[in-house]
């Protein structure tokens, strides 16, 4: 869609892989300040996304939706003011249907020109809109009124459409919205992230500047994973061009935690500007893959995944496999160690890696093989 918006993934935080429907105007509060003080907004998180049940169960008597008055007594031009004022973008969430699908709020289906001009009244800058209860309307029909809506509401805001894959929405999405999700919901567990990232892989010629594939938020510092399978979830993420949108609790994170989320060098591949998505290039056996996409100024990402569980491999990159010509000399420099490896590569990139582990290089030519 042409709204000048999503020329990268987006980034910022969204309550619901932590918070699900327990939020309230000081905990978005918090969050916004602990996202500055972490230093996690100047790394790009920019938008604050507050997920489903936020809003009072009715609405107004004249049709508008309305803040949970108990939760937001302040109300959401309150909070985006606040937002706003920290250099940050606040972003909301509606459903295509008759009620969201926690059944606590109001859908927008019928009233999307009423809900878009009110969304932009209040500052609003994101719409996170999902699928509930959609009164048997496809999704081809009632994700493309609400992009009409917010492309007539007056102000900018990034339309993430959350229609879990359905009715092959990569094929579509771009038209009407920023991104799209290409799959269910993810859990907190290693085998809910891979699957995930595996069903958005076949979708990867459809993501550019402007709009992306979405196998959904992180849950990077929820629990549920090792510290090396976060690394993991990250990296995938990070060059599969996803939304990094952080779904732990930032206030009280861990360092462990705040060092993947924060960690320059993979953030740049995610958001470089040729914006093409880094795919699944070669599958040796059920346990050990190698991704790989360009990056801007001629480098390539590269990332080195074993999934078993069973010990250390030894994973070769070929140039053949990651779209490196023949007798380029590349030099590898591990993004995670922030280290340069020594001397120059020809052919291909060998590492170890630990079980449920990756290594992520961005290789840059630096001439002809010798
Ligand atoms: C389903 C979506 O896929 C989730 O991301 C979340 O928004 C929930 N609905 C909220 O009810």
């Amino acid at each position: 869609i042409d709204n000048g918006l999503g020329r990268t993934p987006q980034m910022g935080w969204n309550s619901w892989n932590h918070f699900g429907c327990n939020i309230d105007e000081m905990t978005i509060r918090s969050t916004v300040d602990a996202l500055i003080s972490t230093g996690l907004a100047n790394k790009g998180y920019t938008y604050v996304n507050l997920d489903d049940c936020w809003a009072a169960y009715q609405r107004t008597n004249e049709g508008y939706m309305a803040a949970d008055p108990k939760k937001f007594p302040s109300g959401i031009k309150d909070l985006a003011d606040y937002v706003h004022s920290k250099g940050l973008k606040l972003g909301l969430y509606s459903s295509a249907g008759t009620r969201t699908c926690s059944q606590t709020m109001p859908g927008s289906l019928g009233f999307e020109d009423i809900d878009a001009k009110t969304f932009a009244s209040w500052g609003v800058d994101y719409l996170k809109y999902d699928n509930c209860n959609g009164n048997g309307l496809r999704e081809t029909v009632r994700f493309p009124r609400m992009s009409a809506a917010l492309s007539n509401a007056g102000r900018p805001i990034f339309y993430s459409l959350c229609e879990w894959g359905v009715m092959n929405v990569a094929t579509w999405g771009a038209q009407y919205g920023n991104s799209w999700r290409t799959t269910g919901d993810i859990n907190n567990s290693w085998a809910s992230m891979l699957s995930n990232i595996n069903t958005n892989d076949q979708f990867a010629s459809y993501a550019k500047p402007g709009g992306w594939n979405d196998p959904d938020m992180l849950e990077v510092g929820n629990g549920g994973m090792t510290h090396d399978e976060y690394v993991v979830h990250f990296s995938l993420w990070a060059i599969a061009k996803s939304p990094l949108i952080i779904g732990c609790d930032v206030r009280s994170m861990s360092k462990e935690t705040l060092d993947i989320l924060s960690n320059p060098e993979v953030i740049a591949i995610n958001q470089d500007r040729l914006g093409i998505q880094g795919k699944k290039v070669r599958q040796y056996d059920n346990e050990i893959e190698v991704w790989a996409g360009p990056l801007s100024k001629r480098r390539t990402a590269v990332l080195l995944l074993n999934r078993g569980s069973s010990g250390s491999r030894q994973i070769t990159a070929a140039w053949t496999d990651i779209g490196i010509k023949r007798g380029i000399a590349v030099e590898a420099r591990d993004v995670w160690k922030h280290e340069t490896v020594a001397g120059r590569l020809n052919g291909s990139l060998t590492a170890e890696v630990a079980p449920h582990s990756c290594k992520l290089f961005v290789l840059t030519h630096v001439g002809r093989q010798q």
